[in-house]
């Protein structure tokens, strides 16, 4: 089973909100997915409206505890459509940020505790949000996983922290029979300034075709995020169609195990089987439950903008399992 590792040692850069991003495109497509979050500043935990968890990541970290996680993950309280089942998430605690010292005194290594956890965890997609850093809790991330995608900003020197998140990414693969592989590198926030514009051309320059999507900045990526909600159940809210669209994208990229099947050409103009106006069905956010009281007040990113503009997504069958 697919278990993606997100990284990049700079903070800010989206690593989260692309993780999040990913798991609710391949929730929305019927697969059963894991969170695990791996950074104490417990953003992707708290992003699944997830407060307070009885069980956390900790438990796995602390000593070798084979197939744990299944039994530590708790479900996210994303509001979903009937038929889609939200994500579990392996939750995040800040304590997580003294566990980082203890792993580093354990005699015989201890970078594998997180893909011990996770072996037969029977889950369809297992996403891995990492932190800032390339400590010891990346390097777990990075042990436990099958391929890695680093998220990077278009901004200034961008590329040289993709170079050292690729140098250790290739030293750990080199050790592990090529595990993990590189599925890419996710530009995120691409907004429509020339700065924006340059730096993104210069990591096509430097990476070629391992440059993938980009995720825009817009508005209503931040705000699914501030309100604990999936971006795909945000439904016309002006960005999200697009939003979720380029996460979609992005997830056939980098798991092609979950792709979706090409669309017929003419369905995309509606038949009888395939109606155009059917797209991810949306959450009524007004019913949904209230996020907790310590969500942020969505932020206003004035002048963002909403430039790709995609065809409706077309539902697509539940992956089988
Ligand atoms: N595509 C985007 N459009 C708008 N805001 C974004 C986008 N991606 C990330 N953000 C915002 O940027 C901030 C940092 O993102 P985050 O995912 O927490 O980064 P990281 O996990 O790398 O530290 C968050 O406030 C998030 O909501
Ligand atoms: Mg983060």
């Amino acid at each position: 089973m697919p278990i993606v590792a997100v990284v990049n040692q700079k903070g800010g850069v989206g690593k989260t909100t692309v993780a999040l991003g990913l798991a609710a495109a391949a929730s929305f497509r019927g697969a059963r997915v894991l969170v695990v979050d791996l950074d104490p500043q417990a953003n992707a935990t708290s992003g699944l409206g997830v407060w307070e968890p009885a069980t956390t990541v900790d438990a796995a970290l602390e000593a070798d505890r084979p197939g744990s996680a299944r039994a530590l993950a708790v479900p996210s309280s994303w509001p979903v459509p009937e038929g889609v089942t939200p994500p579990d998430v392996v939750a995040s605690t800040p304590a997580l940020a003294a566990r980082e010292p203890q792993l580093a005194n354990d005699p015989i290594g201890a970078q594998d505790r997180l893909q011990l956890a996770l072996e037969a965890n029977g889950y369809d997609l297992v996403l891995i949000d990492c932190p800032p850093s390339l400590g010891l809790l990346t390097v777990n991330g990075l042990f436990a996983a099958d391929r890695a995608l680093v998220v990077t900003e278009p901004g200034a020197w961008a590329s040289d922290g993709v170079a050292q998140i690729k140098r250790t990414i290739g030293r750990i693969a080199s050790r592990r029979d090529g595990r993990p592989a590189l599925a890419g590198i996710a530009v995120n926030r691409l907004g429509r300034t020339r700065d924006a514009r340059y730096w993104h051309e210069q990591l096509i320059e430097h990476y070629g075709e391992q440059v993938l999507g980009p995720v825009h900045l817009r508005a209503a990526v931040a705000e699914a995020s501030a309100q604990s909600l999936p971006i795909h159940a945000l439904g016309h809210r002006p960005g999200a169609p697009e939003a979720s669209a380029e996460l979609d994208s992005l997830l056939d990229a980098v798991v092609p195990e979950l792709a979706r099947p090409a669309p017929e050409p003419d369905a995309v103009v509606g038949t009888p089987d395939a109606p155009a106006s059917a797209t991810v069905p949306a959450v009524d956010v007004a019913t949904a439950p209230a996020a907790a009281p310590t969500a942020a007040p969505v932020p206003s990113l004035t002048g963002e903008p909403d430039v790709t503009v995609r065809p409706p997504t077309l539902p697509t069958p539940p992956v089988a399992r």
